[in-house]
């Protein structure tokens, strides 16, 4: 493990209470804390559709500072970069796999005044984002399929995560390494081996009787 972060849990508002989405995120920033992942899906990219800019929209009308981390499963994460950017995202991550610019892409997160991430898919390879991680401030390699919470943690991904890890090492990069699909504390330790720094916990997170404990225990991974 040699990751430049410390460990980040960063709960997915997918988990939360969809007719009560703002007192989900409240929990969240009642623990102190400072991300929340929002998930949004094209029911193109990924089978399902969850939420919209307008949701993080009225999530800043109600108040809510949190960081937003934007993780668009799109097929054309760059029609809805600047919306999003407008909402209220902080970073705006997108994925590897569909055919645009992406290079452009990530440019126009940047001049909307977001942070950037590149995306990839349990079943794709490293190389593919490789191009990218010299620009990026975060990169997701995700433990699921995309597109449903509640899924269980890919392990085989574990050797892509060291792999990237490795990467950041060498060329010494600074870029967060996230997670996302099935983690709790058991994946998320063994993500955090691997080097990750970075854990989206919805399920987890959300079901957890005792919300304080679970992310004290994040804390010390
Ligand atoms: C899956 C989403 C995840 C999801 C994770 O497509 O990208 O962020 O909310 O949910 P859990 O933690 O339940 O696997
Ligand atoms: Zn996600």
């Amino acid at each position: 493990m040699s990751s430049p972060h410390p460990p980040l849990l960063n709960p997915s508002l997918l988990a939360g209470d969809h007719s009560h989405l703002a007192a989900s995120a409240r929990i969240v920033a009642g623990l102190g804390l400072p991300w929340l992942h929002c998930d949004i899906m094209d029911g193109h990219f990924v089978p399902n559709l969850s939420f919209g800019p307008e949701t993080l929209a009225a999530l800043r009308r109600a108040g809510l500072k949190l960081f937003f981390d934007t993780h668009l499963m799109l097929d054309e994460p760059q029609r809805y970069i600047e919306a999003f950017a407008r909402a209220g995202a902080n970073l705006i991550s997108i994925h590897v796999e569909p055919a645009y610019d992406h290079r452009a892409a990530l440019a126009l997160i940047r001049t909307s005044g977001c942070q950037t991430g590149i995306v990839l898919n349990p079943g794709t390879p490293a190389e593919a984002v490789e191009p990218f991680i010299g620009e990026v401030d975060l990169v997701l390699a995700m433990t699921v399929q995309p597109g449903f919470g509640g899924q269980s943690f890919r392990r085989d991904v574990v050797p892509k995560i060291a792999r990237l890890d490795a990467w950041r090492r060498e060329r010494n990069l600074s870029f967060r390494l996230e997670v996302d699909g099935g983690i709790d504390l058991a994946t998320a330790a063994e993500c955090r081996a691997a080097g990750a720094d970075t854990f989206v916990a919805g399920t987890s997170f959300f079901r957890a009787t005792d919300p304080a404990g679970f992310a004290a225990a994040f804390a010390r991974l």
